[in-house]
């Protein structure tokens, strides 16, 4: 891998590094994100949410917005809330959907509190049943032959202030503290096991460490080393279980009868991996038994051939925020690199700050974005742009809308591809206008989306606009 990086700084040229595909992922990402699902942003159904019993409000800390608050205020009902949530807002036919639409791959976010077993059930609250939910959504996907990353998007103590996708709406910000980047790890550690022992796991292909962490590097002291401990985690994980990872020597080792003693005898790999990486698979290994009793997830290796199906397994690419999405010297994640590894750009220009709110400065500015070779020249190649959407500060026409769908496709397609934001978004009263611009679903239906990903409404959209 660190061959490849370096080929990829050497030629600056983004394409010539996705040459070296990327394992279990497609070679060129036509993807959406599943959110609201799992993680609930009440903004994106309004009605549902309401008729569940949450509230909206200006400022979202100030009332029933998000599933912490929910789960405080009905501790009796929420489980049975969100089982239904979950039921139906990713169903089959949500699936069916994707097929027909060309989607080859989802980018899933998740809470920590998706592991039960880490949540501190006296000053924490959020539903539990998820990880039953993702283990039936990745059965469905997996039959539709659909890629999947698992997104760590709310983390454990919140990672960014004032957001409903942190999944707790507040400014007591605690994820940058040694225990919360801990119980990161060991959430990392879970879950990268679960996605190499559980069949209905088997087209995960990546684990994203973080969502968007705070963009000012100044506040998010130790991110560096969480980073080279997400990816010693996964690879300690992996070369635990008996899956061989490139760039590491060590023989993959599974002496041990099954999974969790597996993670627990880290001792074999003390001149690897640091002592808090070992520390968390320790701490892993009761975890992955409770909840592969709860799924149902065999993990003694003489059993069912569990042993050789995971040495053909391929090790799972990691994934980050790329270096870019952070000013204010941030750590680069591609120093933590050992074997496959991907990045994830975001790219709204809704919020403000990236171009002037018209057309032709919209259609300028991403026509001729350069994000990609800013990220290879800092060895973060292959990247992908994990969340975008057709939102704008000005009321777009439709036929703005078709070129704005274009342009934006053609310029993140020129890396590993692009995973709008969202699949689908609620259609009702109280939502308005909100799925015109945000669901993928409803751009297809309205036409400024092409029915395959691939193709374009006019493939000479950037022509006007790309400067010499
Ligand atoms: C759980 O949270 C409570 C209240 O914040 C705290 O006193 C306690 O130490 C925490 N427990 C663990 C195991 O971290
Ligand atoms: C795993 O193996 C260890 C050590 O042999 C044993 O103590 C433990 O009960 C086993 N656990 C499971 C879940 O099979
Ligand atoms: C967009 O349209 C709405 C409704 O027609 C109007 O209230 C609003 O002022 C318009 N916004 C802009 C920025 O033109
Ligand atoms: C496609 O876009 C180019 C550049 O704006 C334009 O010249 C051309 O007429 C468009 N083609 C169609 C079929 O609309």
């Amino acid at each position: 891998m660190h061959a490849v990086l370096f080929s990829c700084l050497s030629l600056l040229i983004a394409a010539f590094c996705l040459a070296e595909a990327l394992p279990g992922l497609p070679g060129k990402i036509y993807g959406v994100n599943l959110g609201s699902w799992l993680v609930l942003e009440s903004w994106m159904l309004p009605a549902e949410w309401i008729a569940m019993g949450g509230q909206q409000c200006s400022d979202c800390s100030q009332c029933i917005a998000t599933e912490f608050a929910f789960a405080q205020a009905y501790p009796t009902t929420v489980d049975e809330k969100f089982k239904e949530h979950w039921e139906t807002w990713f169903a089959q036919e949500d699936v069916d959907d994707l097929v027909q639409s060309g989607i080859n791959t989802v980018r899933i976010p998740l809470g920590y509190w998706i592991v039960e077993a880490l949540v501190n059930r006296t000053s924490e609250f959020y539903p539990r049943g998820g990880i039953l939910q993702l283990q039936r959504g990745l059965a469905q996907l997996k039959a539709a032959g659909i890629a999947a990353i698992l997104d760590h998007h709310a983390l454990p103590g919140v990672a960014t202030a004032g957001q409903e996708f942190a999944g707790r709406c507040t400014d007591d910000v605690e994820f940058y503290t040694p225990y919360n980047y801990h119980r990161a790890l060991v959430w990392t550690a879970v879950m990268t096991a679960l996605s190499h022992l559980d069949p209905n796991f088997a087209t995960v292909a990546a684990i994203e460490a973080m969502n968007e962490p705070i963009m000012d590097a100044s506040q998010t002291p130790g991110l560096g080393g969480f980073q080279v401990d997400f990816v010693q985690t996964v690879r300690a994980v992996e070369l635990s279980l008996g899956i061989s990872v490139p760039g590491i020597t060590h023989a993959p080792s599974s002496n041990a009868g099954n999974a969790s003693a597996a993670l627990s005898s880290t001792s074999t790999y003390s001149s690897i991996f640091n002592a808090e990486v070992r520390q968390v698979l320790r701490d892993a290994a009761p975890v992955l038994v409770q909840v592969s009793k709860q799924l149902g997830v065999n993990t003694v290796f003489s059993q069912n051939g569990l042993g050789s199906r995971l040495k053909a397994r391929p090790p799972l690419v990691t994934t980050f925020m790329d270096v870019n999405w952070q000013f204010d010297n941030p750590p680069n994640p591609a120093a933590a690199a050992i074997g496959p590894q991907g990045y994830d750009n975001h790219l709204y220009y809704s919020f403000g700050g990236v171009a002037d709110a018209n057309e032709d400065a919209y259609l300028t500015s991403v026509c001729n974005l350069n994000r990609i070779q800013a990220d290879a020249a800092l060895g973060n190649s292959p990247l992908w742009f994990g969340e975008w959407g057709l939102s704008t500060q000005f009321n777009a026409t439709d036929e703005f809308l078709v070129k704005w769908a274009d342009a934006q496709k053609l310029s993140y397609g020129k890396g590993a591809g692009w995973i709008f934001w969202n699949f689908k978004v609620e259609i009702s009263t109280l939502a308005g206008d909100l799925a015109r611009q945000w669901s993928y679903k409803e751009g297809i239906r309205l036409g400024y989306l092409t029915k395959d990903p691939s193709k374009f409404n006019n493939a000479s959209v950037c022509e006007p606009y790309i400067s010499s």
